[in-house]
């Protein structure tokens, strides 16, 4: 894929899949509905409660985004882009592996507004390829709110492990 934020080619491996899904507490506990998705199955209903919903098929790095976006992208090499992506829109809530070591996480944590880093491991829910797998995460989860709103809804999930809010958020 490419443009303004270059180019990537798109490596998983055959044996890891993409397909883990966020359980419908995160959105419970949130409290938010998001305008768009832009990293969904194309072939499983998920409890993201976005209005629009990018698939594989679309591209959702290479289509525009726009308002409240939620975000759960497809992990491995491409992470960096999606979180690039997210912290130049500004505006949503970025739920990814907690690498703190890896640059681009070091990129969201310098741009977010807020951030949860969760304590324990999230229980994934599985795409039809995985039905039969137990989630088995090589990482915790880290959540990164940008934007005065998104931030807040985050601090409400602040009893699931440990909330860091950024001393340029304005409300
Ligand atoms: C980790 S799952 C998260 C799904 C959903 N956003 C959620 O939070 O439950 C990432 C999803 O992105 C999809 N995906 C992979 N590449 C994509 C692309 N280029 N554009 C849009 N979606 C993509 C995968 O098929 C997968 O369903």
């Amino acid at each position: 894929m490419s443009g303004i934020f270059g180019s990537v080619a798109i490596a998983v491996p055959a044996h890891k899949s993409v397909e883990w899904y966020t359980p419908a507490w995160v959105f419970d506990a949130l409290g938010l509905t998001f305008d768009l998705d832009p990293a969904s199955p194309h072939d499983h209903e998920t409890a993201v409660p976005a209005a629009t919903k990018y698939t594989v098929f679309d591209d959702g790095l290479k289509k525009p985004w726009f308002g409240r976006v939620w975000m759960n992208p497809p992990y491995g090499p491409e992470t960096g882009m999606w979180v690039k992506r997210m912290a130049h829109h500004g505006n949503g809530i970025a739920l990814v592996f907690s690498r703190t070591d890896a640059s681009w996480c070091q990129e969201a944590m310098r741009a977010a507004s807020a951030m949860l880093f969760m304590s324990g491991r999230i229980e994934f829910v599985p795409g039809n390829e995985n039905k039969h797998k137990k989630a088995r995460c090589g990482a915790g989860t880290v959540l990164f709110a940008f934007g005065a709103e998104c931030a807040n809804a985050l601090r409400g999930l602040g009893d699931r492990g440990v909330f860091i809010e950024m001393p340029n958020t304005r409300y």
